[in-house]
Order: C-alpha cells, then sequence, then structure tokens
C-alpha cells in the first residue's frame, strides 16, 4: 500500500529557500523566510533565555513526563501575559509549538460539533492545512485589499456569513502574517457582536506578542473581544516572542462556561494522548524561569523592546520610499515581522531575477529580513518593477 502513496507538492517557501541558498550573487537580499533577523542578519538567543537554559541545566532534577496538561505554572504565566487577570477562568493545555496548539483547537472545535471554519483571507498558508487535517472544512472569506492595505469589515462580514452556528472562524490577535494589518479596537468589537450574533466560536491565533507595540498594548483589542464573547478558543505561539522557534512552545486556552470546562480539560487531554502523549518540556521550562524571575523578565522585555525598535524603524525607513503606484507610507503602520505589497507574481520574479531579491510568490515580505544598508538598493529594485 504504501508503494501507492501520491507524492506531495513541498510547500512553495521551500523553494524560495532553495533558490536564494543556491543565487551566488553577494548582493542577494531574503526576504522570504519568516523568523526575526537582526541588523547583521541574525537570528540571536536572547540572553535571558541563555540565562534560564543555564539555571536549568544546574537545577534541574528530573527528566521524567510532565502531566498531561503540561508545565502547569508555565500555562499560568503565559496566560497572564496574554490575558491578564482573565486567564484565570480559561481552560488550558500546554501544545507543541503554535502549531500543536492550533490542531488541538481544530480538534476540539470538531469533537464539540463545528463542522467549518472560516478563514480570512489571505491567511497564514498553514491554516487550511490544519483545518483540514482536522476533517473540518475550510471556507475561505476575502477580507484585504492588497492594492489599498485595507481591511474590508463589508467583506469579511459576508464571509461568515457561509458559517452556521457552532462553526468556528480563525482571526489573528496581533502582527498578521502575511499581512500586518491588525483589527482596529472597534473593529475587534463589531467582530465580537457578529459573531455572538451568529453563534461562531472565534478561534484567535496570537503568534507575534510583543513584535507590534508592545506586550500589553499587543493584545487591548483580542483582550477586549474575548471579554464580550462567551466562547472562545485561542492557540498562543511563543517561538518569536522569546525567540525559541525550535523549541517548539505553545499553548491553548478555551474560553467556556463554567460547568463546560471539565469536559472541555478531558477532551483536550484525550486529544493530546493520542497525538503525542505528553508535551516537551525544555522550551516551556525557558518561558516558565524567564517570566517567573524579576531579573530576567526584564532583561527579555528589553531586548524584545530592541527587536520591535528594529522592526519599527525599518519600516518608518521604507514609508519615506516613494516607489511609483505603492503605498509605501502605509507600510509604516502595519505590525510586526510581515507585510504584503500589491506586487503580481510576475514582479516578484523579476525582482528575483533580475535584483537578486527574495519574497514569496504572494509578495510577502520579512521586514526584519531588510538590513538597513540594504534598504536603498531594496527601493531601487521595486521602482524597477513596480
Ligand atoms: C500566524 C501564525 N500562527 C501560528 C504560527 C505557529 O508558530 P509555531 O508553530 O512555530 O509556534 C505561526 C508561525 O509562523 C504563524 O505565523
Amino acid at each position: 500500500m504504501i508503494k501507492t502513496l501520491a507524492p506531495k507538492s513541498p510547500d512553495p517557501l521551500l523553494k524560495i529557500i532553495k533558490m536564494f541558498r543556491e543565487d551566488t550573487r553577494s548582493d542577494k537580499i531574503d526576504l522570504g523566510v519568516g523568523v526575526y533577523k537582526d541588523a547583521r542578519g541574525n537570528t540571536p538567543v536572547m540572553q535571558a533565555v541563555k540565562d534560564a537554559e543555564a539555571l536549568l541545566l544546574a537545577t534541574q532534577k528530573t527528566k521524567t513526563y510532565v502531566g498531561q496538561q503540561g508545565d502547569v505554572d508555565f500555562l499560568k504565566l503565559v496566560g497572564q501575559l496574554a490575558f491578564g487577570e482573565m486567564a484565570r477562568d480559561f481552560v488550558s493545555i500546554q501544545a507543541v509549538g503554535g502549531t500543536g496548539a492550533l490542531r488541538l483547537g481544530c480538534d476540539l472545535l470538531r469533537e464539540s460539533g463545528a463542522k467549518r471554519i472560516v478563514l480570512p483571507q489571505p491567511c497564514w498558508p498553514n491554516h487550511p492545512a490544519i483545518v483540514r487535517a482536522a476533517r473540518l472544512k475550510a471556507l475561505d472569506a476575502p477580507f484585504f485589499d492588497v492594492a489599498e492595505q485595507r481591511i474590508d469589515m463589508d467583506a469579511l462580514m459576508d464571509g461568515i456569513t457561509q458559517a452556521e452556528r457552532g462553526d468556528a472562524v480563525i482571526l489573528q490577535a496581533v502582527c498578521h502574517n502575511p499581512l500586518g494589518a491588525d483589527f482596529s479596537a472597534d473593529q475587534w468589537l463589531e467582530l465580537a457582536d457578529a459573531l455572538n450574533a451568529r453563534g461562531i466560536i472565534p478561534f484567535l491565533d496570537l503568534a507575534y506578542q510583543g513584535f507590534g507595540d508592545g506586550i500589553d498594548e499587543d493584545v487591548a483589542g483580542a483582550r477586549a473581544f474575548l471579554e464580550r464573547v462567551p466562547e472562545a478558543v485561542i492557540a498562543v505561539s511563543e517561538a518569536k516572542t522569546f525567540g525559541i522557534y525550535r523549541e517548539r512552545v505553545g499553548a491553548l486556552y478555551v474560553k467556556s462556561a463554567e460547568k463546560a470546562r471539565p469536559a472541555v480539560m478531558s477532551n483536550l487531554a484525550a486529544i493530546a494522548r493520542a497525538n503525542y502523549s505528553m508535551p516537551p518540556d525544555h522550551g516551556a521550562s525557558i518561558v516558565r524561569e524567564v517570566l517567573g524571575d524579576e531579573a530576567l523578565r526584564q532583561s527579555w522585555r528589553d531586548e524584545l523592546d530592541a527587536i520591535r525598535g528594529h522592526m519599527k524603524r525599518t519600516r518608518a525607513k521604507l514609508a519615506e520610499a516613494r516607489v511609483n503606484s505603492l503605498p509605501m507610507h502605509l507600510i509604516a503602520g502595519q505590525k510586526g515581522m510581515f507585510s504584503t505589497l500589491p506586487l503580481s507574481e510576475a514582479q516578484v520574479g523579476r525582482l528575483r531575477e533580475e535584483h537578486g531579491i527574495y519574497m514569496t510568490d504572494s509578495a510577502r515580505i520579512n521586514v526584519a529580513g531588510l538590513r538597513e544598508a540594504d534598504i536603498p538598493r531594496f527601493v531601487e529594485a521595486l521602482k524597477a518593477v513596480a
């Protein structure tokens, strides 16, 4: 039977990574890969993470399994960081990265009777795959005008009408990947009212806390939204916030009526048990140590502030550029690592072939991948193709 398997096409980003690697031009620019890079093009380990690891190495007494729910102190600290006091009433479980949390959440929604999940488009390209893997139907809802760099709430509301009571919609909490465009405070509240009226469950994806305007500022809209809805599922990734991508640190939080919570917890435990049994410990322990210690926490916050400052400066520089029809000034107002430029696949191809500048075919750029010294050349290349 195995010999009958049909091959699957690889992630399109892998193709870009390979082409970049094989490009021999010394001034090539990589805006494709979705990791933070500092001014020297490195993705460094944060000092607080190094210090927490040293502490763990010196003090950890056992490597036996953590419990089914995962590290409870980690879950409390991350919950507090993301949702404040509200988190005390949320059911939570550690997950294998934000991706694992998204999958747990989709499986839970299916168990609870959901059949469809609305995906505001463009979305993170892994969302549809996760939804389908959980045997849910992915419904596309276009919601962003790339030419004008503007969220179209009417289009989103229209898209949501495809869903039925008990279905869900995935909403990115902050620093949208791939758009960099987030809901305003008013849009969050409008969404809460619309979902409540139709009985649609919000599934929030929080993967970039601290990359926008600040730890608390970045979740203000999502918190106000969560206060207003009776039920919600939230996937959290700490990959970017702590720069610990490969440690696979994430968690799933569920807001529900008090009497439903034991069933939510036991369903999540059963889904996790049949999937990977127990979560990994190291990355969650790092986050627990950093958040639980005043000095480490301060050091981490300082470094995160610097990371955010670097991205904001790059955005501000890009916004000063005048590139024919491209609305460069709007990019400055966007948040996090990503923006999507209104370029055709042919224009993206010319940037790659003629200028050695790499981005996804959909023209998503990783702002953090652009070194200050490369900005003028990037702008000139944009002028040549756009
Ligand atoms: C929007 C979004 N959600 C979730 C994730 C998952 O992060 P991870 O599985 O690496 O924790 C990512 C990672 O790129 C993302 O961009």
